[in-house]
């Protein structure tokens, strides 16, 4: 039996990334393809905590929502995402390490967060949404909610530049294969994309699992 295939989805706020992980999960059920669901923050103990702080009930600086959200994903690689691949069960993740580096490195020294997060398994496809900041402001403020910390349209700008930066310079540690969607068509339009993407994927023979610090898994 191959190991699930690791698939994660990026993008800023507001891009569609928990819309198109559910389109996704149907996709490959209709296929035959078991997978499963999967989000971070997690709904776990420091994925609660970090709720609250996104929510702005929390005040922590922002080396610390760094160090929170490795340590949520440690325990997410750890419970979920690796047991499950190990099953031959395809993981769909939304966001990973690289909203780490797009979102903490704003202030935080981009080498100590790739060094944090030294643990987390690479993915085997990294799919980015692409959005222009002003549009994914547009949908953030129609879903009628109050808006979170890092939900403006300056802070997302100097994400979504740090995205695409990552994105073309960092691609072998980004993840071993990536895929850029444009997130401005329907959401119809950009899921047939990724599923265009995505299957052919499921075929294929997976190489190892390897963790960003070179450790190689299972
Ligand atoms: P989001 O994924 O948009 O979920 P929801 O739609 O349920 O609010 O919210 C998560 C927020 O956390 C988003 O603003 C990105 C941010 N984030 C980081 O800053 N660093 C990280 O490592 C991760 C995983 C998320």
């Amino acid at each position: 039996m191959s190991r699930g295939l690791f698939i994660v989805l990026e993008g800023i706020d507001g891009s569609g990334l928990s819309t198109q992980a559910h389109s996704l999960h149907r996709t490959l059920a209709r296929q035959g393809q078991p997978s499963v669901l999967t989000k971070e923050p997690t709904t776990g103990p420091v994925g609660k905590l970090l709720r609250r702080a996104l929510g702005d009930q929390l005040s922590v600086s922002e080396e610390t929502m760094g160090l929170l959200f490795a340590a949520d994903r440690r325990e997410h690689v750890r419970q979920t995402i690796l047991p499950q691949l190990l099953e031959g069960i395809h993981v769909i993740c939304d966001r990973y390490y690289l909203s780490s580096l797009a979102y903490q490195s704003r202030t935080v020294s981009e080498d100590w967060l790739w060094h944090i997060n030294s643990f987390a398994l690479i993915p085997d496809v990294t799919i980015f949404i692409n959005l222009p900041v002003q549009e994914a402001m547009k949908r953030i403020d129609s879903r009628g909610l109050e808006r979170e910390v890092y939900e403006e349209a300056s802070i997302l700008n100097a994400i979504r530049n740090v995205f695409c930066r990552l994105l073309h310079e960092k691609a072998e540690r980004a993840g071993k294969r990536i895929m850029v969607v444009d997130g401005r068509p329907g959401i119809r339009d950009v899921a047939a994309c990724i599923t265009k993407g995505v299957l052919p994927l499921t075929d294929q023979q997976r190489s190892p699992l390897t963790t960003l610090g070179g450790d190689v898994i299972g």
